[in-house]
């Protein structure tokens, strides 16, 4: 049994929580605002002491987040549980660094909210403040704004938060374009190391000679052109935060190096037996499953549990189609801030037309159609025309086609020998008749029906493919 503190202004929610929670044998007061949730827990003999608050954001008068630092005076290190609709980045990291307990993201269901009070008034509850708590309220840094109301991207404004405020590696999964890099350096802003460096480094963008010297430095001599001692990114980001974007890219022996430069908190240039201290944050994304690499022996597991201490997925922009309206929006604002000129508005079809999309380059690709769409239409309304034409849905990669034909033909060799009763079977006659004819005809047309230079291209001897056609009923160019 605990007493509980319901600040919210919207009765039903305030009434519904009540009840429930005296159901339970609690004791419940309520405030409609921060005020009121100020005056009642004041003055030390009237004053109701409770044991959780539950406490809305979006409060009429006070936010309650704003209010959280007074209300700790009066109430001390109690749990604190947010409840809140939509919020921002901003508002998550505000959370964590106010020692908020729990989040609640509005709306909720009855049951999982009542259990996670009744967590906060076990007694036995670490107190989530510490170490968070008096940091205070930084004035909310401006950068790269990370848009969403989605309740996936709610969850990930979350992550951030928690994540930030730790040293703790952090892996970001997620397609191209869902603001892998993006939320990099958020975590990185957020984080007690904003004032050093971020160092983004893309490893598929090195050439492979040069990653170990990019990552750990050199010194003079270790090899040609290295003219004199150069400090690694991981060295260089001593204080600050090291991005390694596509992570799974790292050569199998740099992995090693790599881990073990973690573990030890130390690293070794190039060329030199001494090892020196790094401590790095290590932040690292990939667009590709890194199981796969795992399983197919090209990343080291011990590495990846490693990187992966605490792990943020970006789900893909057609899983969060809600997002769309607002992203659109933002990036008509920024695109008209950068631009100035006329005000820019999007149409309701044009709004419409990309809800409607599947956006395969994600948030990357709205932002460009957006972009494009706002400079032809030359100011004023953007509509549906106006929009460039969508990316082909499925992109088939060279790798997933072959992938893709392979896995057609056993199919189609499985149940031809399923079925194939014949005294005098032919399969392999007959898998020929399947995958010849093809490549005889592609071939040809990519020479123009120069059957000698089809011939030279297939590594055929010209009477070889005039008999083929033959067989397969082709026609016989001149
Ligand atoms: N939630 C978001 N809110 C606002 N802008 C976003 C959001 N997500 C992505 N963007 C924008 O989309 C673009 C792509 O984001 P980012 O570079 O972070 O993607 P990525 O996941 O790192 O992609 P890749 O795998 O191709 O490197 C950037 O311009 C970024 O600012
Ligand atoms: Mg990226």
């Amino acid at each position: 049994m605990g007493s509980v503190l319901i600040v919210d202004d919207e009765p039903a929610i305030c009434w519904t929580l009540r009840e429930a929670l005296r159901d339970e044998g609690h004791q419940v007061q309520v405030a409609p605002s921060a005020e009121e949730a100020l005056r009642l827990t004041a003055g030390t003999p009237a004053a109701f002491v409770p044991d959780a608050v539950l406490l809305d954001v979006r409060l009429p008068g006070r936010d309650g987040l704003e209010a959280l630092e007074d209300l700790r005076q009066n109430i001390g290190a109690v749990p604190v549980i947010i409840m809140t609709a939509f919020g921002d980045l901003q508002t998550a990291v505000n959370a964590v660094e106010h020692g908020v307990y729990d989040y609640l993201l509005k709306p909720f269901d009855l049951d999982p909210a009542l259990a996670i009070v009744n967590r906060a008034l076990q007694p036995s509850v670490s107190d989530s403040t510490e170490g968070a708590a008096g940091a205070g309220l930084t004035p909310s840094s401006v950068g790269e704004t990370i848009i969403g109301r989605s309740l996936a991207m709610q969850q990930v404004f979350k992550n951030i938060a928690l994540a930030a405020a730790s040293e703790i590696s952090v892996l970001i999964t997620g397609e191209s374009g869902t603001g892998k890099e993006l939320v990099a350096r958020a975590l990185h802003r957020h984080s007690p190391r904003r004032d050093a460096e971020f160092l983004p480094v893309c490893i598929p963008a090195l050439n492979p000679g040069v990653i170990e010297s990019e990552l750990f430095g050199h010194v003079r001599g270790a090899f040609t052109g290295a003219a004199e001692d150069r400090m690694g990114l991981l060295e260089l980001a001593r204080a600050g935060t090291v991005f390694l974007d596509e992570v799974g890219d790292i050569p199998l022996h740099l992995q090693v190096k790599l881990l073990r430069a973690i573990e030890q908190g130390e690293i070794t240039r190039v060329g030199e037996a001494r090892a020196r201290p790094a401590k790095p944050r290590l932040l690292t994304a990939t667009n590709r499953p890194i199981s796969e690499l795992i399983a197919q022996g090209q990343f080291r597991e011990d590495l990846y549990f490693r990187l992966s201490v605490f792990h943020i997925h970006l789900p893909p922009l057609r899983e969060r189609p809600e997002d769309i309206p607002l992203l659109a929006e933002h990036f008509v604002q920024q695109t008209q801030a950068a631009r100035g000129g006329q005000p820019v508005t999007l149409s309701e079809a044009a709004l419409r037309e990309l809800s409607r999309r599947t956006w395969p380059g994600n948030v990357r690709e709205l932002r460009n159609a957006v972009e494009h769409a706002a400079l032809v239409s030359r100011g004023g309304m953007i509509h549906p025309e106006h929009l460039p034409r969508p990316l082909a849905p499925a992109r088939v990669e060279p790798a997933n086609l072959l992938d893709t034909v392979q896995a057609a033909l056993r199919k189609w060799v499985a149940q031809a020998a399923r079925e194939n009763t014949d005294p005098n079977p032919e399969l392999y006659a007959e898998f020929l008749h399947l995958v010849e004819p093809p490549l005889l005809e592609v071939v040809l047309e990519h020479v123009a029906q120069n059957k000698a230079a089809a011939a030279q291209l297939l590594g055929l001897h010209r009477a070889t493919l005039r008999q083929k056609l033959r067989r397969y009923g082709l026609p016989q160019p001149e």
